[in-house]
């Protein structure tokens, strides 16, 4: 049984229908990639499982259960971990502070989590005690991926993980998802760093004015010329090779 399913969803804001009948499934050991272009719906899709939409037709099952239109605090109690594309941290709580407030529905003691979670991002483990506004752009993504993995969630949803980051940090957070999902955790990622992404994806998505333009295999969609031409930067490595930036308000980091 999938660990995600969204049957024919349609929904969006107010009057506003983004969502036309999309469908995904994610599998309980996979890396599942959505691309599209701005304004596809990629991030509505992702607030749909998380109950910050209204859905107004389809389905959103959780292990085979119907969580459609369940609201967000009951959704993370569900297990259903989401770390959106922006503020997605607590600037001005330390890096700890941070990881703590993740495991706040928490009802046992968290600190054994806490642990794995600085082994599996060592830079934070230096920087625990740092606001974490003043780290750079990838680490406070650690600090954003590590707060959403405090609860031990069924499944992850990340919206452009690396968004903003320069291509060594890409690369490194890329593998940080690998490593989690490896680690037992599903993982439904949206991705701008389309190339990238689908290289490390079991399935993936291509979302076009909120319906599934294409699906596959991430070497599927890969390899397959109509979405290489439109999707991927027509064959150039577009997603490798452009130019890019740290997002960092870190500069002032001592
Ligand atoms: N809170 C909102 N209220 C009203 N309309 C919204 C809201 N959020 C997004 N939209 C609209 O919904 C459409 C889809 O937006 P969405 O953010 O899902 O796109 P996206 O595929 O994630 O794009 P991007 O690549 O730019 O992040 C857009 O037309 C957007 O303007
Ligand atoms: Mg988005």
């Amino acid at each position: 049984m999938p660990v995600l399913q969204l049957e024919s969803v349609s929904g969006g804001y107010g009057e506003t229908e983004i969502l036309h009948g999309t469908n995904m499934v994610v599998e309980r050991d996979q890396i599942v990639t959505i691309i599209g272009p701005n304004g596809a719906g990629k991030s509505t899709a992702m607030k749909a499982v998380f109950g910050l939409l209204n859905l107004t037709a389809g389905r959103v099952l959780l292990n085979g259960k119907d969580i459609t239109n369940t609201p967000p605090e009951k959704v993370v109690s569900l297990g259903v971990c989401y770390v959106p594309q922006t503020a997605n941290i607590f600037p001005n709580l330390t890096v700890q502070e941070n990881l703590e407030m993740g495991a706040f529905v928490r009802r046992d003691d968290f600190r054994p989590r806490l642990q794995e979670i600085y082994q599996m991002f060592p830079p934070l483990w230096e920087k625990r005690r740092q606001a974490a506004g003043t780290l750079s752009g990838g680490q406070r993504q650690m600090v954003a991926m590590g707060k959403a993995l405090m609860l031990e969630p069924e499944i992850l949803l990340l919206d452009e993980p690396t968004a903003g980051l320069s291509p060594k940090f890409r690369g490194e957070i890329f593998q940080i998802v690998k490593d989690i999902n490896k680690a037992g955790t599903p993982i439904l990622m949206v991705e701008q760093n389309a190339k990238q992404s689908l290289k490390i994806a079991d399935r993936g998505y291509v979302l076009v004015d909120g319906q599934n333009r294409y699906e596959g295999t991430g070497q599927e969609l890969l390899s397959d010329p109509e979405v290489g031409e439109m999707f991927l930067g027509g064959g150039r490595s577009a997603a490798e090779n452009g130019p890019s930036e740290e997002r960092s308000s870190g500069e002032g980091t001592p």
